[in-house]
C-alpha cells in the first residue's frame, strides 16, 4: 500500500527533516536499554577481569566480576544478560561432561547472579563447543557431527542450566530436533516457565571469529560448521528453521549474525510475528571498534546506527556487546 503523494512543491520531504524536534516527532523507531541482551564471558578465578584482544572493550570476568556486571546492567535498565563460559582446557573433553556439571562455570555464575541481582533475566547458551576438544557444537564421530546423540547431550546441558535457575535457554547448536527435545524435558521436569530463545536461523559465518577467541575455541576448531549452520546463500531455509522451532516450542527466535542478515530479520518478523531477536555478533562489534580506534568512523554514531537498523528490520531486541555502552549513551 503506497499512500498518494502530492507532487513537488506541494510535497517537500525535507520539511519533516528540518529540525531535531520535528525529526523526533516523525521517528518511526527508537532504541532503549530494554531492547538489549548483553553477552558476557565468564572465566575461573576471583576478582579477575581479562581483556579479549580481538574485542576491544570486552572482558572475560570471574564469577564475582560477572555479578558486578549484572548489577551494572540492571541499573542501566538492561533486562537480560547472556553467559558464555571460557572453560579451562582440562574441562574440554571428548564426552563434554562438563556441559551438564551442576557446578560448571556457567551454572555457578547463574546462581551467584540470581542471589545478588534477582531481577535481571539470565540467558545461557546450549551447545557443546565450550566443553569439547574439537571446538564443534556437537559430538564428532568418524569426522561427522552426529545429530541425535548430540541432542541427548544438549538436553542434559539445558536441564542443568534450568536447575541452576536460568530464565532463558538459547540453543545455538543448530542440531535438528533439539528445541522439541529440550522443551519436552523441561516440561517433564517441571520447568514450565523456562523460555527457549532458539538460535533458529544461524549462519555459518566468518563473523564469529573474535567470539571463538573469547571462549578459547578457535585453536581447537578443526574444519568449519557448514554441515549444521546455514549457508549464507539461503533465505527461504531460514523461514523453515523458524517455523520448525516455533512448532517445537520455542518462545522467541533469533537471526544470527545480525547486520549482514537484516533481510532475514524482516522476513522472519513478517512471516511469524513472534518475538524476534538479532545477534550483533563478535565480528560486527570488532569491525566497528577497530575502525573507530583508527579514527576512520565515529564509533558512537556507528554503534547507535547499527543497533537502530535491527529495530527498523523488525527485531524486538538485540544481543549486543555494546549493550552497556549504548545504554549509557541513551541516558545522557
Ligand atoms: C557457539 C556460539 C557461537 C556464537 C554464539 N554461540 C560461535 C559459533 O557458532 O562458532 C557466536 C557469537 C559471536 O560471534 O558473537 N555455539
Amino acid at each position: 500500500m503506497r499512500p498518494t503523494q502530492a507532487p513537488y512543491p506541494l510535497t517537500r520531504l525535507r520539511r519533516t527533516r528540518r529540525s531535531s524536534a520535528i525529526r523526533s516527532l516523525v521517528a518511526q523507531n527508537s532504541l532503549s536499554p530494554a531492547d538489549f541482551i548483553w553477552p558476557v564471558f565468564v572465566r575461573e578465578g576471583n576478582d579477575v577481569q581479562e581483556p579479549v584482544p580481538s574485542m576491544p572493550g570486552v572482558m572475560r570476568r570471574s564469577v564475582d566480576r560477572v555479578v558486578e556486571a549484572a548489577r551494572e546492567a540492571h541499573d542501566l535498565g538492561i533486562p537480560a544478560i547472556c553467559l558464555f563460559p571460557y572453560t579451562d582446557a582440562a574441562n574440554r573433553t571428548e564426552d563434554c561432561a562438563e556441559a551438564w556439571n551442576p557446578d560448571n562455570l556457567s551454572n555457578r555464575a547463574t546462581r551467584a547472579i540470581k542471589d545478588a541481582v534477582p531481577d535481571i533475566a539470565i540467558m545461557t547458551d546450549v551447545a557443546l563447543d565450550p566443553y569439547s576438544d574439537t571446538g564443534h557444537d556437537g559430538f564428532v564421530r568418524d569426522g561427522e557431527i552426529v545429530n541425535d546423540e548430540t541432542v541427548a547431550a544438549l538436553v542434559r546441558q539445558a536441564l542443568s542450566q534450568a536447575d541452576a535457575g536460568v530464565d532463558i535457554i538459547g540453543p545455538s547448536d543448530m542440531m535438528d530436533g533439539r528445541i522439541g527435545a529440550i522443551r519436552d524435558a523441561l516440561e517433564q521436569q517441571g520447568h514450565h516457565d523456562v523460555l527457549l530463545l532458539s538460535y533458529a536461523a544461524k549462519y555459518a559465518s566468518a563473523f564469529y571469529g573474535p567470539f571463538r577467541d573469547a571462549v578459547g575455541a578457535s585453536g581447537a576448531l578443526k574444519g568449519d560448521k557448514k554441515t549444521y549452520q546455514m549457508d549464507p546463500a539461503n533465505s527461504d531455509e531460514a523461514l523453515r528453521c523458524v517455523a520448525r522451532d516455533l512448532n517445537e516450542g520455542a518462545d522467541m527466535v533469533m537471526v544470527k549474525p545480525g547486520m549482514p542478515y537484516l533481510d532475514i530479520c524482516r522476513r522472519v518478523k513478517d512471516a511469524f510475528g513472534a518475538p524476534t531477536y538479532a545477534y550483533q555478533v563478535s565480528g560486527e562489534y570488532a569491525m566497528i571498534q577497530a575502525a573507530a580506534a583508527q579514527g576512520w568512523i565515529d564509533g558512537d554514531r556507528a554503534m547507535a546506527e547499527s543497533l537502530m537498523a535491527f529495530k527498523r528490520a523488525g527485531c524486538d531486541g538485540i544481543l549486543t556487546y555494546f549493550a552497556p555502552q549504548m545504554a549509557r549513551a541513551l541516558q545522557s
